[in-house]
């Protein structure tokens, strides 16, 4: 019998070799919102933390000026104290004085507005200075996490400065990262895609979606792929049906200018929900790399059988929470939030029922859901399985078994568990469901880094296998702008009543019903 490969020191080592980036700079757009802070900056210093950033990297945060403060140096001050609150406050380990001394030093500031070419200018000397000081070899990240409205202006103000270029041109490689919402809908997705292809190539675009950077959903790919035994069953001849659900217990935690634009569908749905979909039901890639992986998820976006207008009150439900108990606290409903119109139609739940018109999945619906203020935070994907084709034990039905049900979970208590039934101890022939559970904190004594840690290497190497491609968003912009569609002309002939669940519940009646229709039930987890 072979010998099992164990991980060795060694290995890893070379492994991480592998992934050793150049040196660069890293442009944060946006440098002092809410992204950066909770997210971002704790990711740079974890990654300073493990030695992982390359020599000579360095970040610059550009951002409206502060007018109270007097000299460019204040600001730069003013930007590190901002940096190492931040990490203080979001980082998943301490400060450790000498790293982050290092850290710091290797921090600048651009005072800028995203609409003045000047400013650009003023980046654009920056950066050379940066070069020549840290040897970055021209070699850069700019990271767009501002509001939305801003992405094309700042993309063509990039070109315009001459501050994109490539490697065949010896001056190093830029690569840009773009946040989501990517659009709002199908043409605003393209239209975006247009003005940032009018600059940057493909390959040099990685458009974000954290979900992807967590290690359980990277894990999807590990347990279909790297097993031979799920492969036979994980299709139409086996799987009765599929849950994904994402709950969440916050609400809009005081994005309501924003939510009361987006609403659940495509805040969720339309990208951390469809990937989440797309890698539960794709095809093996024949390799894991970017074209491979994505060439595979960008089928199954594709395969989403539209939900047109008149289908849209059968192949969905909305809701919006008001007022109610979570956790033992009194929460405000969604049209009490600050930001939020009092008559608000936007949706803070949504279901739906999803197929993937292809031979692997044909006439298995898949149903999602996703909702705010909801009993608790919960994501996970269940594959449900149909019953054995014939029970023996029908005379001994003591209990009627549930069907087996794989259930891999996102988040929390990361793991995935099989659910099949067991003899009961005893005389008589009874049986029980039970699980067979495995957790990530059990089997791995290792604390597994943040989404964003991961992605920002990952763009720091050049490899966009976790990024969303071009096609891959315009495909489930194509899916969900249907719907949007179809919720506008439901609306002329129905009216939205909202709130329609209690902060504290598991969405509105209707969706219970929506699934029931079925002969199912929702998960409970
Ligand atoms: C963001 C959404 O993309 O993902 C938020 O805009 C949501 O509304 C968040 O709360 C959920 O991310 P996570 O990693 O906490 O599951």
């Amino acid at each position: 019998m072979a010998a099992p490969v164990l991980l060795t020191n060694p290995l890893r080592e070379a492994m991480q070799l592998e992934r050793t980036p150049d040196p660069c700079t890293m442009v944060i757009f946006g440098a002092t919102g809410d992204l950066t802070r909770r997210k971002l900056m704790p990711a740079l210093y974890n990654l300073a933390l493990e030695g992982l950033l390359p020599h000579g990297f360095s970040v610059i945060g550009f951002s409206r000026p502060d007018h109270t403060l007097a000299s460019s140096q204040d600001a730069l001050s003013a930007f590190r104290e901002r940096f190492k609150t931040s990490v203080k406050s979001f980082s998943r380990r301490p400060i450790e004085p000498a790293v982050w001394d290092t850290f710091a030093q290797n921090t600048e500031w651009v005072a800028g507005e995203f609409t003045r070419a000047e400013d650009y200018q003023s980046l654009r000397a920056k950066l050379q200075e940066v070069d020549r000081e840290h040897g970055a070899g021209g070699n850069r990240i700019f990271y767009l996490a501002t509001p939305p409205s801003f992405y094309s202006e700042i993309v063509r103000h990039l070109g315009e400065a001459g501050l994109v270029t490539n490697r065949a041109t010896g001056q190093g490689w830029t690569r840009i990262i773009i946040e989501k919402p990517f659009g709002r809908d199908l043409a605003t997705a393209k239209a975006l895609n247009d003005e940032i292809l009018k600059v940057f190539k493909e390959e040099q675009v990685y458009r974000i979606d954290h979900y992807l950077g967590k290690e359980t959903v990277q894990n999807i790919l590990v347990f279909r792929f790297a097993n031979g035994i799920f492969e036979p069953i994980w299709n139409r001849n086996f799987v009765d049906h599929v849950q994904i659900t994402v709950a969440e217990s916050i609400g809009i935690e005081g994005r309501g200018t924003y939510y009361e634009e987006a609403g659940a569908l495509r805040d969720m749905v339309q990208s951390h929900m469809l990937q989440l979909l797309a890698l539960t039901a794709m095809e093996p890639p024949g390799a894991f790399d970017a074209e491979a992986v994505r060439n595979e998820k960008v089928k199954v976006l594709q395969a989403l059988r539209p939900i047109q207008n008149f289908e849209v009150a059968e192949f969905t439900v909305r809701g919006q929470y008001g007022p109610g108990w979570v956790a033992g606290e009194y929460v405000p409903g969604y049209r009490q939030e600050r930001g939020v119109n009092p008559n608000s139609t936007t949706e803070t739940y949504v279901a739906l029922k999803v197929f993937v018109d292809n031979w692997r999945w044909a006439g298995v619906p898949i149903y999602i859901r996703h909702g705010k203020r909801l009993p608790k935070r919960v994501s996970e994907i269940a594959i449900q399985f149909k019953n054995a084709p014939h029970s023996p034990f029908i005379r001994a039905a003591q209990l009627p078994s549930e069907p087996n049900l794989l259930v891999m979970r996102i988040q929390p208590n990361d793991g995935i568990s099989l659910r099949f039934a067991a003899k009961m101890p005893g005389t008589v022939m009874g049986m029980r469901a039970v699980n067979m559970d495995f957790t990530y904190d059990e089997a791995f004594d290792v604390e597994a880094p943040d989404a964003y840690e991961r992605l920002l290497m990952d763009c720091m190497i050049g490899d966009s296998t976790l990024f969303t491609r071009k096609d891959e968003v315009e495909a489930s912009w194509k899916f969900i702008t249907d719907i949007l569609d179809g919720w506008c002309e439901l609306a002329k002939v129905t009216e939205v009543r909202f709130p329609n669940y209690d902060a504290g519940t598991w969405g509105p009646p209707a969706a219970d019903a929506f699934i029931e229709r079925d002969g199912r039930e929702w998960r409970r987890p």
